[in-house]
């Protein structure tokens, strides 16, 4: 099976996880567009959907879900979202797809965060995959040396030529060179940075459950 391949089958085995007539917490990425997809198939049993990227808001509108303000809606029973690292403890890398700081959001407003993932993510420690960092533009230079400071590598990231700006009209850092040994106290201490929108780092909101596809079919890893 190819990574597209597993990437289909962990969106459509994550639907196990929603409760009808419930709102849906949706992530960002390739694996969660599979979810989307499969999540259309069952439109009528829920009551809609919150989204943490522009680009899943465009696609769950397209495929005729409703889509809800975060600020409108409680606390959401699950949250779906792939990730570009996950260790075995249920601790994440994500913000490859830049949507980092709405994704941390919609997961702090779930009570159960089910990560969707290929094989090809799981790691032993996090860092391998660039930590991706939302900044407030004029703090980037500064952050990158704080940065440089731990050992890492910190590049601004770009789109056509020009910095990338975020939905929240930020740029990401990507820092490469870490080994983030102690996930939480990593998050908790470069939140602190002024400056920091967000740290791809996801400790304190880690995954619950992680369904894994693997050659085999969908491992599910539970934290
Ligand atoms: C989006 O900002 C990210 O956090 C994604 O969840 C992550 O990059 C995984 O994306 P893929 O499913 O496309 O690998």
């Amino acid at each position: 099976m190819n990574q597209d391949a597993l990437k289909t089958l962990v969106g459509q085995a994550a639907l196990h996880y929603i409760e009808p007539g419930s709102i849906v917490g949706v992530g960002t990425g390739s694996t969660v567009n599979k979810f989307i997809d499969a999540l259309a198939t069952m439109k009528g049993s829920i009551a809609g959907a919150v989204s943490s990227s522009l680009a899943s808001t465009e696609r769950l509108q397209a495929l005729g879900i409703r889509v809800f303000e975060a600020s409108e809606v409680d606390e959401l029973a699950v949250y779906i979202d792939g990730a570009d690292e996950i260790d075995h403890a249920g601790h994440m890398v994500k913000g490859g797809g830049a949507a980092l700081t709405r994704e941390k959001i919609v997961a702090a407003q779930s009570r159960h965060f089910v990560c969707i993932a290929d094989e090809s993510k799981l790691v032993t420690t996090l860092g391998r995959f660039p930590v991706p960092v939302e900044v407030i533009p004029m703090s980037a230079s500064r952050i990158a040396r704080q940065f440089a400071q731990m050992g890492g590598t910190a590049t601004l990231r770009s789109k056509n030529g020009a910095p990338l700006v975020t939905d929240n009209g930020q740029h990401i850092l990507d820092v490469a060179g870490l080994q983030v040994q102690d996930p939480q106290a990593f998050e908790l201490q470069v939140s602190q940075w002024p400056g920091v929108v967000t740290v791809g780092v996801f400790a304190l909101q880690k995954a619950n459950v992680c369904l894994l596809g693997a050659s085999g079919g969908v491992k599910t890893l539970v934290f």
